[in-house]
């Protein structure tokens, strides 16, 4: 149905849901309880623009919409606006895993028709989803005789964000593509961003800049134009045009989380409700896990993954881990450089790369048959070197192969700098491309599509950006994507206290992330080592969320220090339910989650280089119940920086019993964190 603008601006004034904005915004839509708005116009050369406001307060000002093409005319005036009647959605969906066992879908819809007004008379749609916490908008291109093929050179999308604050974020098109300590800056001070990049403005308000459901599309970065007005900046493709596309056809979500807090930032679930829903059917043979692996020992440079006298990945070291984890309850183990290319220069080539071809000391059927054996499942892994080229000629075979060992899922790695990865060029030859270009979004669900086949989740470092899709592929389970833990055992410099505290509320809006957490031997080759305490490693499980969790230290360390190590045997994967406590950019937070299918919670909290005293309110528990807590807290000389009597492995493991009623003073050292586990004893006398 189309309906003149003249009856919408009416509809506006008269529906409650429509009117949040006063005339003469000509189409507005709102949120379902009515927190935000959204208004689409157009200025008088018949440039479209949209805007957003919250309780009546503007968050976005008016901000341009187009597409500047490279072989047509730009696509952004002389352009004609109407649009059909908003229409209302509300579901609940189930994760096979995740986060949250629930996610309730409820948001209005506009769906805005931009014509030009004269010849070529092309045309598109602007599809806004509005809910109470934020808001996606895609382009649509319809089939259209004046429109076949899209190459789009830029995009106009523009946020222009309507009031001073602070932003977090790190560079885009830089040569470690996402692998910076994040920036914090005032909004005008943001310059090449990628997103996620979030902001707290001046009045309180929270919002996140992201996109959902990057299918066969260029990933978005943000450049700033002028002032706080950020302009959409795709990833470079082979040639002047990022994208190229046939019509009909439509592009990611771009999205914006707005929260009053921090923590409701995180507990959204924007990012997977814009994705369509589960394309693959059952995933049951995945199972979330905790893992250990032949890896830490590489990064310390102890071992290596090429062959010779200090291989990692030989018979011996793998049984000696697969047995580690029967005996301590571990799903997986990782073993990396088991198979043959590690012996040349595999970074940013990997031509010499065999994906079904073990190194002679890696007997993978007699390993993968004693894991089985065990109740313990292999990890994979297939390092690319970046050349996606390469790994696609091969792929099918590597999971073949996995699939007939009984291996359910798959770390994959793309090492090579930005612009350096290679994929099938146009002319079928391999060439250079960016990490997040539309040649590698295309490449990602190729492997995840390969793996869904044959059974296989797949985990990728160096990866594309995530943008939900876990919810149409729930085997796509996690990936790196950001300066994870192995920053801290070569970096220079390596992860300082505050980088956690500023991952959970930028990058692990997107999904989830393999930080591989766990570390108690402190001392690296990165100058200042693991820059936490015991207990702030002990909180990762449950602040970091992902449906796998690496117990990244060296076996050593654990059979060392059986007291700690046991939060991390006991810690759940898999949650019915999380909540985000208390928390600030930055600075600190703490998150409670639920284990999937039992009564028990899990609380993590961490914080920066400051101390702190936070109060954790435990009215998330059944009323009424006795819980024993089992706390692992800092002690009394804990602190990041060892020395002078101070220590990072200074943790104090106690019980206690308590109930909903109780508010726990949760006291963190420098660089600390405390993490608790609630086992439910019985009902309160
Ligand atoms: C980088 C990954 O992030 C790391 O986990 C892996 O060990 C190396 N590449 C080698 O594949
Ligand atoms: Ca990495």
């Amino acid at each position: 149905m189309r309906i003149p603008l003249l009856v919408l601006a009416l509809i506006a004034l008269c529906a409650p849901a429509l009117a949040q904005t006063p005339a003469p915004v000509p189409v507005t839509v709102s949120s379902p309880d009515g927190t935000l708005t959204v208004s689409v116009t157009t200025d008088g050369d018949g440039r479209p623009g949209y805007a957003v406001s919250r309780l009546g307060r503007s968050v976005i000002a008016p901000s341009r919409l187009g597409f500047i093409l490279t072989d047509a005319p730009k696509l952004e005036r002389n352009l004609v606006v109407t649009a059909d009647a908003a229409t209302h959605h509300d579901d609940t969906w189930e994760q096979p895993w995740g986060e949250q066992r629930f996610i309730r879908n409820h948001y209005r819809e506009l769906r805005v028709h931009l014509r030009e007004r004269t010849a070529p008379a092309r045309a598109f749609d602007v599809v806004f989803r509005l809910y109470d916490d934020g808001l996606g908008f895609r382009y649509e291109f319809a089939t259209q005789e004046n429109l076949t093929t899209l190459r789009i050179g830029s995009e106009l999308t523009e946020f222009n964000i309507a009031e001073d604050g602070e932003a977090w974020w790190i560079p885009s098109h830089e040569w470690n593509r996402e692998e910076y300590l994040y920036h914090r800056t005032p909004i005008a001070g943001a310059s090449n961003t990628q997103t996620p990049m979030t902001m707290r403005l001046d009045s309180g308000l929270h919002v996140s800049i992201h996109e959902a459901a990057l299918v066969d599309y260029a990933g978005m970065n943000l450049r700033r134009a002028e002032g706080r007005r950020f302009v959409a900046d795709l990833t470079p493709g082979f040639t002047n045009a990022a994208v190229e596309r046939e019509a009909p056809f439509h592009t990611p979500w771009r999205t914006l989380q707005i929260s009053d807090t921090a923590g409701g930032l995180v507990e959204s679930a924007l990012i997977l409700n814009l994705n369509e829903p589960n394309a693959i059917g059952d995933v049951s043979w995945f199972k979330p896990m905790k893992y250990v692996g032949v890896w830490w020992e590489m990064h310390l440079d102890q071992k290596t993954w090429g062959s010779g006298p200090r291989h990692g990945a030989t018979n011996e070291n793998t049984r000696r881990h697969i047995d580690f984890a029967a005996e301590n309850g571990f799903g997986g183990v990782l073993v990396e450089g088991w198979n043959v290319g590690w012996d040349g220069d595999w970074f940013g080539t990997g031509w010499d790369y065999s994906f079904t071809e073990a190194y002679p000391d890696f007997d993978i059927e007699a390993l993968a048959a004693h894991a089985r054996e065990r109740g313990v499942q292999l990890i994979g892994h297939h390092e690319t070197g970046g050349n996606a080229y390469h790994y696609e000629q091969q792929m099918e075979a590597g999971f073949d192969l996995y699939q007939r060992l009984g291996i359910h899922s798959v770390k994959t790695g793309y090492v090579a700098d930005a612009g350096g990865a290679r994929v099938t060029g146009p002319d079928g030859q391999p060439t250079l491309t960016w990490h997040e270009s539309q040649a590698m979004a295309r490449h990602h669900l190729a492997v995840v599509a390969a793996a869904a086949e044959r059974e296989v989740a797949v985990n990728p470092h160096e990866p594309i950006k995530d943008t939900g899709l876990r919810r149409t592929w729930p085997n796509w389970i996690s990936r790196e994507g950001a300066r994870g833990m192995e920053f801290s055992a070569w970096g220079q410099p390596g992860n300082p206290p505050e980088h956690e505290v500023n991952l959970v509320f930028t990058r692990l809006l997107a999904g989830p992330m393999d930080y591989t957490p766990g570390i108690f031997g402190m001392v690296t080759r990165s100058p200042d080592g693991i820059a936490t305490t015991w207990a702030k490693q002990l909180a990762l499980y449950v602040t970091v969320y992902s449906p796998i969790q690496m117990a990244a230290d060296l076996l050593d360390n654990y059979e060392a220090n059986p007291g700690p190590f046991q939060f991390i045997k006991d810690v759940a994967v898999d949650w019915d339910d999380t909540r985000v406590l208390n928390g600030e950019i930055g600075d600190f937070v703490t998150i409670v989650r639920k284990e999937r299918g039992t009564r028990e919670w899990f609380l993590g909290a961490i914080t920066d280089e400051n101390p702190r005293a936070l109060q954790a309110s435990l009215s998330f528990l059944e009323p009424g119940v006795r819980y024993r807590a089992e706390i692992y807290r800092d002690g009394p000389n804990a602190d990041w920086r060892d020395g002078a009597g101070r220590s990072r492995a200074d943790i104090v493991i106690e019980q206690r019993e308590v109930t909903a009623a109780e508010t726990l003073t949760l006291r963190l050292a420098p660089g600390g964190g405390q993490a608790i586990r609630f086992v439910p004893l019985g009902r309160a006398r």
